[in-house]
């Protein structure tokens, strides 16, 4: 198998696998990072998407071989428990989630929105939102969400 090099969440990484293996299957299974998650696995929902460079992409639709030599962050990445996000801090003021399981997909949306624009309206939110599904209806807090984020960020 090749091996293919990327750097994810900072940390340079090696990978034997195919490289037409979905990143989102390596991520979850190889690397042990489930946070990303598998939805439709079809480019279709956004629960798995993660950041590569500025953008966020649907890890299930990435190729491994894509991202050689890339940046890749991941919700592991974002923020921790003890040290939580801008983002995941406002989440749970605006208590923008019921299940949750869209959730990580939409903070990366959410961060790869706020690297490129830090003070976005609401049409931006929903627009870098566009492609993140939630079947349980949470849009508006989730736009307050990321909203109250990027205030909390621009006055840091
Ligand atoms: S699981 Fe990747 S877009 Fe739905
Ligand atoms: S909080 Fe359940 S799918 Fe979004």
């Amino acid at each position: 198998m090749p091996n293919i090099r990327f750097r994810i969440n900072g940390v340079d990484t090696d990978i034997d696998a195919d490289p037409d293996s979905s990143l989102l299957t390596i991520l979850r299974g190889q690397l042990g990072m489930t946070g990303s998650h598998f939805g439709c696995g079809a480019g279709e929902c956004g629960a798995c998407n993660v950041i590569v460079g500025d953008h966020a992409v649907t890890a299930c639709e990435t190729p491994l071989w894509s991202v050689a030599n890339k940046d890749v962050t991941t919700v592991e990445g974002l923020g921790s428990a003890q040290k939580p996000h801008s983002l995941q801090r406002a989440f749970i003021a605006e208590q923008a989630l019921q299940c949750g399981y869209c959730v990580s997909g939409i903070l990366m949306s959410a961060a790869a929105l706020l690297k490129r624009n830090p003070n976005p309206t609401g049409a931006d939110v929903k627009a870098a939102l566009d492609r993140n599904l939630c079947r349980c209806g949470s849009h508006n807090r989730i736009v307050r969400a990321v909203l109250r984020a990027a205030a909390e960020m621009q006055a840091q």
